[in-house]
């Protein structure tokens, strides 16, 4: 029997050759597997050594940028009067250059929490969250949250609009708040359409009734209410039952929008889904929003009001695939009949926990390796002592990776979108499982700005857990200022010389001296 090539797999399983574009976050070159088409992943192992977290944040900016054209390209398509609205679900990923490169490719902005809205305000303040963009604060809301958004809105932000989750939100935010404020209402799913096979999304947002009871106590203040939030699930890959169920939520948002003309705004919520789990993924995006588009157009005609400014909340969608991880098999164990297990230095139990919570699947591909045998496996995590650390689950089937074996580095893609938010920053984790070395490549004008942050180490766990702060592990400190690359389509083999620290985040005008132009100009040839 010829055995088949781990390429041989791909190629028929994907389609694809071994080069040229894999999907629409990587690329392969050389036998050099490319992130956005530019970081040569195999180099920063070389350079940085695995495990390794990469995260690459001109494909936020691609992302967002993408889906503002797939509007664009909807509009054109059905005519649609009524204009589209992207704003990032921070939840997804609240890190600050992703918060900032989102804003900074021109996305509005969702919060879910009381801490989420002060991050916003100082965001404001700062200079980088421009006051044009909306910023909608979604979720159940405690005491701290409420004070939140009227701090935010008393010191002069207008565009912030509280999505009432209960009706006790509104009096409350009605009795801190003097200044006017702009109010969304989020629908709750009605009981005929809950699908028991994934409860949770139910216990959001107000029923009909008490929709009606916000109409009528906000008519005649000075307040508004502007947004109908109607919020389907997540990674939302059927198109057309996506697009039926948001009917019946425009119908909704119709029948208000005729008796409250100050309502322009129908908030389709999160859903967009990610190219980031699956490579044969495939989803129409301009598709579904030409349908959505016509649809919304054609009932509101029919209710006699104008089409609304469509919002929608993108989370996972915007940055599932900047982030990467690049683990190394460092033991295999064979086990009889049965595929072997390759053992990883990291765990994904940790770093990837959706995996256990959800069973969510990822791309795993390996960096080389591509033209030996393949074979199924299943992978473990090496950094805890726990039966669970595996992936796939036992429900699924192996993972097909080349034979080759130990030393082999794999890469974990798709990870950008909840994962270290539901595994958490800094502090202790499962078995001790230390955070990963971090290259952070942001984009500044026509240079990319690499930064490294080092692992975390075991002082910070320690202290964390409440030992003394002794320290007695010596560690590589990552090199102090960023480094900064000329952006190529080339893979960027990696650098080696630091440069300027980065420019501090956007503000609003830029001083003369470091015009990108003249930044260039300093640095060609530097690196
Ligand atoms: C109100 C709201 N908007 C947006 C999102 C983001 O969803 P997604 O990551 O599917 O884009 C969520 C996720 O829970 C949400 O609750």
């Amino acid at each position: 029997m010829i055995e088949q090539t781990y390429a041989g797999y791909l190629q028929d399983r994907y389609g694809f050759a071994g080069t040229g574009v894999l999907t629409d976050f990587l690329s392969r070159h050389n036998e050099r597997l490319l992130l956005g088409d530019t970081v040569d992943l195999g180099a920063l192992v070389a350079q940085y050594g695995a495990p390794l977290e990469v995260s690459y944040c001109p494909l936020i900016t691609q992302q967002v940028q993408n889906m503002l054209d797939y509007a664009t390209a909807a509009r054109a398509q059905t005519g649609y009067a009524g204009d589209f609205l992207y704003a990032y679900a921070t939840k997804a990923n609240f890190s600050e250059e992703v918060v900032r490169t989102a804003l900074g490719a021109g996305a509005n902005y969702e919060t879910s929490a009381a801490a989420d809205v002060v991050i916003a305000h100082h965001l404001w303040r700062q200079g980088i969250l421009p006051e044009d963009r909306y910023i909608f604060c979604n979720g159940s809301k405690e005491d701290a949250y409420i004070d939140g958004i009227v701090a935010l809105r008393r010191a002069g932000y207008e565009r912030v609009v509280a999505v009432l989750d209960d009706l006790n939100e509104l009096e409350e935010l009605i009795a801190r708040c003097a200044a006017p404020m702009l109010f969304g209402v989020r629908e709750r799913h009605a009981p005929e359409v809950v699908d028991l096979a994934h409860p949770g999304g139910e216990r959001f947002g107000l029923t009909p009734a008490e929709i009606e009871q916000v109409v009528a106590r906000l008519a005649g203040t000075s307040h508004q209410l502007m947004v109908y939030h109607a919020m389907v699930g997540s990674q939302i890959e059927d198109a057309a039952a996506w697009e039926a169920r948001l009917q019946r939520s425009v119908t909704a948002y119709a029948t208000i929008a005729a008796r409250v003309p100050e309502m322009t705004m129908f908030n389709f919520g999160g859903g967009m889904p990610t190219s980031g789990y699956d490579l044969g993924f495939n989803f129409d995006y301009t598709g579904f929003l030409s349908n959505l588009m016509a649809s919304t157009g054609r009932i509101c005609a029919d209710y006699g009001v104008a089409a609304p400014l469509i919002v929608a909340e993108c989370g996972r969608y915007t940055v599932a695939n900047h982030n990467v991880y690049l683990l190394e098999v460092g033991r295999v164990k064979q086990q009889g009949a049965l595929e072997p297990w390759y053992l990883l230095n990291g765990s994904l139990m940790v770093s990837a926990p959706d995996t256990l919570i959800v069973d969510q699947e990822f791309v795993v591909l390996p960096l080389d390796g591509w033209d030996d045998a393949m074979q199924g496996v299943r992978l473990g995590g090496r950094r805890t002592c726990d039966s669970d650390d595996l992936y796939p689950r036992p429900n699924r089937p192996a993972l097909p990776l080349p034979a080759f074996c130990e030393g082999m580095v794999l890469a974990v893609f798709g990870v950008g979108a909840y994962q270290s938010m539901i595994a958490g920053k800094g502090g202790a984790h499962h078995c001790l499982n230390p955070e990963m070395r971090r290259i952070i490549i942001e984009q500044d004008g026509d240079q990319l700005v690499l930064r490294e942050v080092a692992p975390q180490g075991l002082v910070a766990m320690m202290t964390a857990l409440g030992y003394n702060r002794e320290v007695i592990e010596p560690a590589r400190q990552p090199i102090q200022q960023p480094i900064r690359l000329p952006i190529s389509q080339q893979a960027a083999p990696l650098p080696v010389r630091p440069a300027r620290p980065m420019r501090p985040a956007r503000r609003r005008q830029v001083a003369p001296a470091l015009r990108p132009s003249f930044v260039a100009r300093q640095f060609a040839g530097s690196v």
